[in-house]
């Protein structure tokens, strides 16, 4: 068996299994940070654990037919609700990093969030395939640097910005330490390698002061929306009451996020925290959720409890290290599929159906 294969092994048949195998693939410290958490990974934890509380109510004998799984969001059509979560440096998974998963996503219609920190430049993603792109970014200390990468967006056919704002330093993150986890050799930022904005290069030397005194705040969202066409997305968006002033300030969508258990250990699961955000928004901008979604039946449960549209991320990048585009395109048609199969079960023909009403919170 070669390192890096591009056939799906037999017996894959669900996310656990592409865990499972995927972590053979890559070197231990690139699976450490792949994989791992902050702290003591509880809420990389809680984000499954509170999915795996939640139960579901079905209806039956309604008859369901013709089950369809589209959606529109920010004026767009999507063929399901299940996208890419920007993940950094995926050629840490495969040689074909980004362009792989955006050409996976491609083939399994799903919209896909690139990474500002990832091992493909935007532009040679952008020129895979068709499909629906955003791009993940950071608000760089320098504005001409996040403007120069705001541009860039724009003129290479991305169609929203995701701004995640849940990471002004990084996690504490133990597994990565213990495992001494560095960039290898030829695993760069492509798309801001050649910026002086220092985001996340944490050099120890610098205080703690000298990294928040450079992170953004609500005012450089409003800069921001002022000064793009595209759509702005809020990642990392847990409280309700920044919810409300994303919206004031501009943001055309939140994403319930904490940042897949990676920055603040304990922080609550998303699945939790979803619904009060959603109340809050109440169908004003859409709202997106990422964290903890292994299965179809997870999906069902995020859009039942408010979130528009769900984001994948590990997942996908487990599929990329154990099979290539193949694999990560595998993972998402299982997710397809799954959903589509939960749907018909609970007698949802389409997605506004999918309602509260079909959980059981205890
Ligand atoms: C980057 O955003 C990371 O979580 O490693």
């Amino acid at each position: 068996m070669t390192q890096h294969q591009s056939q799906i092994p037999a017996g894959v048949v669900n996310i656990a299994d592409y865990e499972r195998l995927a972590a053979e693939r890559p070197t231990p410290s690139a699976w450490a940070y792949i994989s791992g958490g902050a702290g003591d990974e509880i809420t990389l934890r809680w984000n499954r654990e509170a999915f795996e509380r939640l139960q579901i109510l079905p209806r039956i004998l309604s008859g369901t037919t013709g089950i369809d799984t589209t959606l529109q969001l920010l004026g767009r059509s999507f063929a399901h609700p299940i996208l890419v979560a920007p993940v950094a440096y995926q050629r840490l998974a495969h040689p074909d990093g980004e362009r792989g998963t955006a050409a996976a996503a491609a083939a399994q219609d799903a919209g896909f969030v690139l990474s500002s920190l990832s091992t493909d430049t935007l532009e040679s993603v952008a020129a895979v395939g068709d499909g629906r792109r955003w791009l993940q970014l950071y608000l760089l200390p320098d504005r001409a640097e996040t403007l120069d990468l705001v541009r860039r967006a724009e003129a290479a056919g991305y169609e929203a910005l995701v701004v995640t704002v849940d990471a002004p330093v990084n996690g504490v993150r133990d597994r990565e330490r213990r495992a001494g986890f560095a960039l290898p050799e030829g695993v760069r930022a492509a798309n801001i390698e050649h910026y002086a904005s220092p985001h996340m290069s944490f050099d120890p030397a610098r205080s703690l002061d000298h990294f928040m005194s450079l992170a953004p705040t609500w005012a450089d969202i409003d800069w921001l929306a002022g000064n793009t066409r595209l759509p702005i997305l809020l990642k990392g968006i847990l409280s309700p009451d920044d919810a409300e002033l994303s919206v004031r300030h501009g943001a055309a969508g939140v994403i319930v996020s904490n940042h897949g258990g990676r920055t603040l250990d304990t922080l609550p699961a998303t699945i939790e925290a979803l619904p009060a955000v959603a109340d809050r928004i109440a169908g004003r901008v859409p709202v997106l959720m990422d964290g903890g979604i292994r299965r179809g039946t997870d999906v069902l449960k995020a859009l039942a409890s408010g979130a528009t549209a769900v984001l994948v991320g590990r997942p996908v990048v487990y599929g990329l290290a154990v099979a290539g585009p193949l694999g990560a395109a595998h993972v998402l048609r299982l997710l397809r599929d799954e959903f589509a199969i939960a749907m018909a079960l609970t007698g949802c023909a389409n997605l506004d159906a999918v309602t509260d009403s079909l959980l059981i919170r205890r």
